[in-house]
């Protein structure tokens, strides 16, 4: 072993990156709070294991992906903790960058020299909402779908380009497969290299920087006022160098923090999956334009901001807030350049902070106490398959409801000139899905006072009308699931030859 281990050494010089990484002095008095980033890390590796894993189950297009996810969640051992971790995963990478972030912010170790370690923290907040956007409409619920809904609606209010990046976002005019198809490869391709590059760089500046020291270090009374000054950067150097010089080497005595509370981020992620799990609610349902949409947590204070706005501020809220906040975010260390740095002596950081948190935190709020409950309808004793599900899209846009009601759908006002038609709430019971196609198609060969219209071709194509009737026989009413249908089906009498128009 040793021997190897010399071989190896001989050629990479191990002891040199040992030297450099692990026994490297770091400035004493770390705190916790310097963990978060590690923890961070550590939960993106969670994610990334955790993601190939899933990403072996799962199948992107709306056909299947929600199957796929059930699947997971019911018969693949441990599939649904594996699911239920990747899922508090997302959430903990936000709150540990956030915290991060905020740790930096009130430390001010965004300042000289480490700008632009901070603009690639911001930049990794972003990427990291990215994948929270995009893989949140994977499992294709109705959570899912009707959230996207929202969050592309909101990039279409964007100023000049806005329609541009809603058909850029949904690969079309419409959510659907394409969507699907898009964020899939942008959750499990663009992002983690994105991320992975700006992680790589963003570890390579710290460990070439060294981490900012306790804020007290660079206070004392000869310090420069401002960190453009040219005195500053020998200052910083001085400082920087004596308080490494008194403090202890990453390898044991700082690494122990980050391995403690990594381990204790990723028990409670274990914790969380197997109490909680990720959920999953009915697969995603285009025509149930009922269904409250809800985003994920993160994205409330916009959310609810936007419900408060009169409506033509939408747009300006919507786009110009998280607009000035990437700004602002980006510029802070280069507008900001005061050397002070613990937040007692920032009152604009201090008032600014607080601002942003307690905001955040009343709109979380006030978005969670009005969440109305979603409503679920009993239909039928199973969820609608996909030509069923067409069907009911097909029977709301060919304005079927406009004379017909179905018990459990949107009253619809009716207008005096409609004719009275049969309530269909229990319609599957009665007829079979054979005689209802043909009916469709042509009631007046039935009755010939009919007063509902043809809709056979060329008003819809036959699989259309199939695709209704097959929609209508899940309609079973009350208690659809154990009532017998009793058939009572007349058709007319074949049409005579000489009636058959050339
Ligand atoms: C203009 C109003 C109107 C529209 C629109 C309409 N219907 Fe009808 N429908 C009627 C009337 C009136 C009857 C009863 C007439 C009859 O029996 O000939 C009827 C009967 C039916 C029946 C037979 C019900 C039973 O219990 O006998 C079915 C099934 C049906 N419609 C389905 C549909 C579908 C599907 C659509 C949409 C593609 C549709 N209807 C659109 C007015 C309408």
């Amino acid at each position: 072993m040793n021997r190897f281990v010399r071989w190896i050494d001989d050629r990479i010089d191990i002891a040199g990156v040992k030297r450099g990484l692990l026994d490297r002095k770091m400035p004493g008095g770390l705190t916790w709070w310097h963990t978060l980033g590690s923890a961070t890390l550590t939960v993106f590796l969670v994610q990334v294991v955790t993601g190939i894993a899933l990403a072996m189950y799962y199948s992107p297009s709306p056909d299947h992906a929600y199957d796929s996810i059930r699947y997971l969640e019911k018969a693949v051992i441990s599939g649904a903790t594996l699911r239920g971790i990747h899922h508090w995963g997302a959430s903990a990478m936000v709150i540990l960058v956030l915290a991060h972030m905020i740790r930096v912010f009130s430390m001010g170790a965004y300042k000289y020299p480490r700008e632009i370690n901070w603009v690639l923290g911001v930049f990794l907040l972003f990427i990291v909402l990215g994948f929270s956007f995009t893989g949140y409409l994977l499992p294709w619920d109705q959570k899912a779908y009707w959230a996207t809904q929202v969050g592309t609606n909101i990039a279409g209010t964007t100023p000049v380009v806005g329609p541009m990046l809603v058909k850029l976002l949904r690969g079309g005019g419409q959510l659907g497969a394409a969507t699907l198809e898009r964020f899939f490869a942008l959750h499990v391709l663009l992002l983690p290299m994105m991320l992975v590059v700006v992680v790589m760089l963003h570890l390579a500046l710290v460990i070439r920087q060294g981490i900012a020291p306790r804020t007290a270090v660079l206070e004392t009374p000869d310090a420069p006022p401002r960190t453009t000054d040219a005195a500053y950067p020998e200052y910083y150097e001085t400082r920087y160098a004596k308080s490494k010089g008194a403090g202890v080497p990453f390898w044991p005595n700082i690494i122990y923090k980050d391995v403690l509370v990594g381990v204790g981020v990723v028990a409670i992620l274990v914790i969380l999956a197997r109490v909680t799990g990720a959920g999953l609610e009915s697969p995603a349902d285009p025509s149930d334009t009922l269904y409250v949409p809800r985003p994920e947590w993160y994205f409330l204070p916009l959310f609810q901001l936007l419900k408060l706005v009169p409506g033509s501020w939408e747009s300006a809220v919507a786009v110009g807030l998280p607009s000035a906040i990437v700004l602002v975010l980006l510029l802070l260390p280069f507008f900001d350049r005061k050397s002070i740095r613990s937040l007692s002596h920032r009152p604009v950081a201090i008032v600014s902070m607080t601002l942003v948190l307690a905001g955040s935190g009343l709109l979380i709020g006030s978005a969670v106490r009005e969440e109305p409950a979603n409503v679920v309808v009993p239909e039928s004793s199973r969820p609608l398959s996909s030509i069923e599900r067409s069907g009911r899209v097909l029977f709301q846009r060919q304005q079927c409801s406009s004379c017909h009601f179905i018990a459990g759908q949107k009253a619809i006002v009716k207008k005096s000139d409609t004719p009275d038609a049969p309530d269909l709430t229990s319609v599957g019971l009665k007829h079979s899905t054979a005689w209802m196609h043909s009916f469709i198609e042509d009631p007046i060969r039935f009755h010939s006072d009919s007063k509902m219209p043809a809709f056979g071709p060329p008003t819809l194509t036959h699989e259309e009308i199939e695709e209704i009737t097959r929609y209508l026989t899940t309609l079973r009413g009350p208690n659809g699931a154990t009532a017998k249908p009793d058939f009572k089906d007349t058709f007319p009498e074949p049409l005579k030859p000489k009636e058959i128009k050339p």
